[in-house]
């Protein structure tokens, strides 16, 4: 009876062993953080098993949404802090790097933030004030407890010009210097970033490295430079990471991050952008091509893809700061509603029941195999 109970004992923590992967935070090099974006949803407890899949395999998360404007000011005089209070406390309860995203962008930000008392268009010295006021209020908050701010999201044209902004049209082009002014001002210590997409675009990266050389010029406090890293399969290409990896800190002079990535398995056509509602029907039918299960044959694809995007980072390593997934599992990904609201998408390293997927062995083997 007694080796029974024993052997059972040791069958079951043989089986524990098997369930629990290994957490990619204890794979990776030193100095190379690895962190998640969390939903709202997880951060009040409405999705348990991601949240201990995160809290489990990373060491720094990133709010999806809650500390965008919108949700932490969504009124002139009214701050909602409850959700980031939770996701902070997540953070020190696990000793993640804790990253806040992000203060200025022309995104999830209320028209209210832009509009003067009789006009749409406030000027350049009640923009400011607004500025000043909602980074002091929100970094200023979380001081000493948010290592590391998004200050600046998405200041850029495909070009590299800067892009027309309410921002940039009411305050200037010296609109990125005053967020960064007023960051370092909100923390001291706080580590301090220029963030966007498609940096990989030589034009687009000239324009980020733009920035940040003026911010530095200015004695100015910035610490890195975050692609997001919404990538596709095939798009962009192992060349073009590889590039961005490099150039970035050998021109910009600061590190480089990869802030949100994820990888769409689904077909991108242009002609989705801007399609009429009947015509886009017809656009998700078409296009939502694994509505039951991705197929193994793309599933390995993705898992090599990803294999792929972390031997350069390796490669890169000494340069590389973080990569951020945008989620943790299938089910929570934005990209199940974007571009193209309603289809079912596959881009992380879990799947909608939170199991890992090829793509999460194959990240953790090149983990493994990097010394
Ligand atoms: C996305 C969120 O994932 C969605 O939940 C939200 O509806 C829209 O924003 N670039 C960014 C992120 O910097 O903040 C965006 O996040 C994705 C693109």
């Amino acid at each position: 009876m007694r080796v029974l109970r024993l052997t059972l004992l040791v069958l079951t923590m043989a089986a524990v062993a098997v369930a629990a992967p290994i957490a990619l935070k204890s794979l990776s090099p030193p100095g190379l953080r690895l962190g998640a974006a969390l939903s709202t949803a997880q951060v009040e407890g409405g999705d348990a098993r991601s949240l201990s899949i995160a809290t489990d395999q990373f060491n720094s998360i990133t709010p999806e949404n809650l500390l965008k404007w919108s949700n932490v000011h969504p009124e002139p005089a009214r701050f909602d802090f409850s959700p980031a209070d939770r996701f902070v406390e997540i953070g020190e309860r696990h000793k993640m790097f804790v990253v806040g995203h992000t203060l200025v962008w022309h995104q999830q930000t209320p028209a209210w933030v832009f509009a003067s008392a009789d006009g749409p268009r406030a000027d350049r010295a009640t923009l400011l004030s607004r500025m000043r006021e909602h980074i002091l209020t929100v970094a200023g908050r979380y001081r000493g407890r948010i290592h590391g701010w998004d200050v600046v999201n998405e200041a850029l044209e495909e070009d590299g010009t800067l892009r027309r902004t309410p921002w940039l049209e009411a305050i200037g082009e010296d609109y990125i210097a005053k967020a960064f002014e007023f960051a370092r001002e909100a923390d001291p210590q706080a580590e301090l970033y220029y963030n966007d997409y498609n940096l990989w675009k030589p034009a687009k990266r000239d324009g980020a490295i733009r920035i940040v050389n003026d911010l530095r010029s200015r004695g100015l406090r910035v610490d890195a430079i975050g692609e997001q890293g919404h990538w596709g399969v095939g798009e962009p290409s192992l060349e073009q990471i590889d590039d961005t990896l490099r150039d970035i800190p050998a021109r910009a002079g600061v590190k480089v991050m990869l802030t949100e990535v994820d990888i769409d398995v689904l077909p991108r056509d242009p002609a989705m952008w801007g399609a009429d509602l009947a015509k886009k029907a017809t656009i998700r039918a078409a296009t939502n091509i694994y509505p039951d299960r991705l197929p193994d044959e793309q599933q390995q694809q993705l898992a090599r893809r990803y294999a792929d995007i972390f031997r350069l980072v390796l490669e890169h390593r000494s340069q590389v700061s973080r990569v951020t997934f945008w989620g943790v599992t299938d089910a929570q990904s934005w990209l199940n509603d974007f571009p193209i609201p309603g289809r079912v998408n596959y881009p992380l390293l879990w799947d909608r029941e939170g199991r890992p997927k090829p793509a999460f062995d194959a990240v953790g083997e090149v983990l493994k195999g990097r010394r």
